[in-house]
């Protein structure tokens, strides 16, 4: 049962949440950088990197500062272990390559949308095995692929084999396996 108690120290847990995070890693802005070539490099997800600077970084990342520092991540609630969508990739392709469930996907990069059609090329996201990134927090969150950006579904994959260039639109019932595991990078591991 809930005593005020109980109450008063929900509410100071999510006051603290938002409030009295500690920074875990931190990053300087140089010129020429973007959001998920931040993220890219640093091994943080879009959706991390997005919600830790919510404050400061707007929704469509076009006011970086060169020269100012920002928070990558927060003390346990830091997801490192990443990856970079790429063209045809689905939120199966990425669940079996990193041996996780879409319970796993989706709690870690709560963007995702039900149908997984609005993972972009270019786009981190958190593939940890465990529950890391931060929580959502009051903010609706983002799940609109950047204009600047294309859906993974919708994208030529850029393979570099001559034969393959089918780039058949409309009608792509996603075969699963093409042949061609450049969309599962670890497939050899497994
Ligand atoms: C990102 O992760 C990769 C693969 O685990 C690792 O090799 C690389 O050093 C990491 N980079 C940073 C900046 O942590
Ligand atoms: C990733 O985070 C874990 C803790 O969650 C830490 O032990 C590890 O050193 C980090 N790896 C990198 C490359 O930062
Ligand atoms: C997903 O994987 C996690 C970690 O292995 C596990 O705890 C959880 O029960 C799984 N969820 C489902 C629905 O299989």
């Amino acid at each position: 049962m809930f005593s005020k108690f109980a109450l008063a120290a929900a509410v100071l847990s999510v006051f603290q949440s938002v409030v009295a995070e500690t920074c875990s890693r931190q990053y300087t802005i140089m010129d020429g950088d973007t959001c998920d070539g931040i993220s890219a490099a640093q091994n943080v997800s879009t959706y991390q990197l997005a919600t830790v600077n919510a404050g400061t970084i707007n929704s469509d990342c076009t006011n970086l500062q060169p020269s100012t520092t920002i928070c990558l991540g927060w003390e346990g609630e830091d997801c490192n272990t990443t990856y970079v969508v790429v063209a045809q990739d689905t939120c199966d392709s990425v669940t079996a390559a990193f041996n996780i469930n879409s319970t796993l996907l989706y709690g870690n990069n709560p963007q995702i949308d039900q149908a997984c059609d609005n993972i972009y090329v270019g786009e981190v996201l958190c593939v940890a095995s465990t529950i890391q990134a931060p929580p959502a927090g009051s903010a609706p969150v983002d799940t609109a692929i950047p204009s600047t950006a294309t859906a993974a579904a919708s994208a030529t994959p850029t393979s570099t084999s001559s034969s393959s260039s089918s780039s058949d639109d409309g009608d792509d019932s996603d075969d699963g396996d093409d042949g061609d595991d450049d969309d599962m990078p670890f497939c050899d591991e497994l």
